[in-house]
């Protein structure tokens, strides 16, 4: 029956222990968008996450499916299962974070901002739900263009008088995720002269493939915000550190510029990145609540309201905590190219901000 798929009923509500194996705190987590291509998979991710103990399952089509399907896992979280609009208080309520993958992907010839059109509205819905059934919870916008569709969730929770700045994240990890992956491919030797330095050297793409350094050691930091050129990633600041000629530099961050439609392009009007997105969000979304059970040192990317430069948004490294985001970190120092790339970015995202602003304001 699927106008009635809560897996539990309102005594099954109340027995949820919220405390996940070994007396770690549990968190409850809704998934809005849960049978799209990234919500079923991060669906799954999330049901495997030992810090999550209820994981509400909500979208307007296939909900009962995904949610029979992904609660026979042997995990400790209790699943529950949404379907549209007259469910969605219900799936909101008492949430702790909520996860947003709602809305159309790309197709291959499309920019980002094409797909404003349909999911600004979905976005705004949405995040009126959340205003007003879990003020407090942690919200990761992954719904594109996430250049915009931040500004529109704050615009709404501006409104509704619940807007904390430091619960709105969205969510730009995927792009982090891309250059680290990029970036070690590369092969990298060691310099023994000087052992805190690495040396790259850009070989043929099947050689870097084979013999770069395992993606998990590397970090790149990747800021500004999270469509073409506004995606700066500041290669200057890799760990452990590392050189880069200009032909590497140049090669880099074009590929990380264009992760997205790389994907686009390949799935060849199948939808963009779902699997590696789910991966991202699913990783992104531990380090919101690892910083909400009290953590130390959880820093990750991400697009949030921002003093760092003179636009309301961007995306720097951050600290989360119990509050969300604890600390802003400076962009630190810029090489010339670096500056440049930032310019650009700056110009293009004013613009995305504005339009997100207005949508709601009109
Ligand atoms: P998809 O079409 O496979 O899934 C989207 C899901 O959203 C569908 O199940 C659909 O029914 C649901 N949906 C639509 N309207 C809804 C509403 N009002 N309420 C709840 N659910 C609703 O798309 P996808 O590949 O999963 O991508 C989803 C979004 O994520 C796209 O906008 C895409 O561009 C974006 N995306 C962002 C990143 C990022 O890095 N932030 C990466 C990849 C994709
Ligand atoms: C991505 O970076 O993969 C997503 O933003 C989806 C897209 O449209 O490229």
């Amino acid at each position: 029956n699927p106008s009635n798929i809560q897996m539990e009923g309102s005594s099954g509500l109340k027995r949820v222990n919220c405390r996940a194996k070994g007396g770690v705190p549990g968190f409850k987590v809704a998934i809005l968008g849960a049978a799209g291509g990234i919500g079923q998979s991060l669906s799954m991710l999330m049901k495997m996450n030992p810090l999550v103990s209820v994981l509400h399952l909500y979208d307007v089509v296939n909900a009962p499916g995904v949610t029979a399907d992904v609660s026979h896992m042997d995990t400790g979280a209790v699943v529950r299962g949404f379907l549209g609009q007259p469910q969605l208080e219900n799936a909101l309520t008492g949430m702790d974070l909520v996860i947003v993958p709602a809305g159309v992907p790309r197709k291959p010839g499309m920019t980002r901002d094409d797909l404003f059109n349909i999911n600004a509205g979905i976005v705004k819905t949405l995040c009126e739900g959340i205003a007003k059934c879990c003020p407090n919870a942690i919200v990761n916008v992954i719904s594109n263009p996430v250049n915009s569709t931040v500004p529109i969730a704050a615009e709404v929770f501006k409104k509704a008088g619940t807007f904390d700045p430091k619960r709105l994240l969205g969510v730009t990890t995927l792009d982090v995720v891309r250059a680290n992956t990029f970036v070690a491919r590369f092969k990298i030797i060691y310099d023994y002269q000087k052992p805190e330095c690495l040396k790259t050297y850009v070989l043929g793409l099947s050689d870097a493939e084979v013999l770069g350094v395992d993606p998990r050691d590397v970090n790149v930091p990747v800021v500004g915000g999270h469509a073409g050129v506004t995606i700066l990633p500041l290669l200057s600041q890799v760990n452990p550190p590392s050189s880069f000629t200009k032909e590497e530099i140049n090669y880099l961050t074009n590929r990380i510029q264009n992760g997205g439609t790389e994907v686009v392009e390949a799935k060849a009007g199948a939808g963009s990145a779902t699997l590696s997105m789910a991966y991202a969000a699913a990783k992104f979304a531990d380090a919101c609540l690892r910083g909400l059970k009290g953590d130390v040192g959880v820093v990750e990317c991400s697009y949030i309201t921002s003093q760092v430069t003179e636009l309301p948004f961007f995306a720097t490294k951050v600290r989360l905590g119990r509050t969300g985001v604890e600390e802003i970190f400076a962009l630190g120092p810029l090489n010339e190219y670096e500056r440049a790339g930032l310019e650009k970015a700056k110009k293009e995202l004013a613009d995305s901000i504005q339009k997100g602003v207005a949508f709601i304001k009109k």
